[in-house]
């Protein structure tokens, strides 16, 4: 991971990554008293909506938590709408996204996913990879913990099999075995629908992450409410352990 960026645009300064916990469906829906998957649908049109302010914005890594390790424990028909949510998605937004210039990634442990997923998955992937407008990465079947011990496992292996002493491991080797080898740490994590915690997203990454939390759920959250969380991160204070200067 590099160092954080943020650039000024305007009277904003745009942090260079912003991940996302998109929370809330559910009780939109209820509040609806519509099931829980109608949440889910309406979520997805938001997340459409802000990868486009991302672009706008000029938001260089937009980073969404789409499904957790958790989440398989939902209702069996809970994860299989959302599924086909995602299997929708990726039939018919890759290309639009690729026309827009936007670069997909996918991080996760995808051995739970269907062939055809995985393939889709790969797929988006791979037309995409040249892309330099914005940097998406929806995180599926994704949990922080295993992420880390998955790490923890490859630089092992690489030890027993001779390919690095045990003191060459150091941050910046753990950071290269995370799926997020390639990504800046965010600058800014937002959570939607009140809950404050990060429930095992990016446990590693977001060490010096500025955090906002917005009572707003997920499907009523729009570009101004990115934008308003975006200024409240350019008011921060960031110092990264150091001293005020
Ligand atoms: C949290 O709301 C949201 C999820 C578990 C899924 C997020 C999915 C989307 C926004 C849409 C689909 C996206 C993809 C990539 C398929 P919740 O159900 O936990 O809401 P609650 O806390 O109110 O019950």
């Amino acid at each position: 991971m590099s160092t954080d960026v943020a650039t000024e645009i305007g009277d904003l300064t745009v942090p260079q990554h912003v991940a996302i916990i998109m929370d809330g469906n559910g009780r939109w829906a209820r509040q609806r008293m519509r099931p829980r998957t109608m949440g889910h649908a309406a979520g997805l049109e938001v997340l459409r909506e802000i990868i486009r302010a991302g672009l706008e914005l000029n938001i260089g890594f937009l980073t969404f938590f789409g499904f957790s390790t958790e989440n398989w424990n939902r209702p069996a028909d809970e994860v299989s709408f959302l599924i086909d949510l995602l299997r929708r998605y990726l039939q018919r937004e890759v290309v639009k996204l690729h026309e827009q210039g936007v670069r997909l990634r996918f991080i996760g442990n995808r051995d739970r996913f269907d062939d055809d997923i995985r393939a889709l998955l790969v797929n988006a992937e791979q037309l995409t990879r040249q892309n330099t407008a914005l940097n998406v990465t929806i995180a599926l079947s994704y949990g922080g913990r295993e992420e880390i011990v998955s790490a923890a496992r490859r630089l092992a292996e690489a030890a027993v099999r001779g390919d690095i002493a045990v003191d060459e491991i150091d941050e910046t080797r753990f950071e290269a075995a995370l799926f997020t080898a390639s990504l800046p740490a965010p600058d800014l994590l937002i959570r939607t629908s009140g809950e404050k915690r990060l429930s095992n997203f990016l446990l590693w990454q977001t060490a010096y992450t500025e955090f906002v939390f917005t009572d707003v759920l997920w499907p009523d959250f729009s570009a101004e409410h990115l934008q308003q969380a975006v200024a409240e991160f350019g008011s921060r204070d960031r110092r990264f352990g150091g001293i005020i200067g």
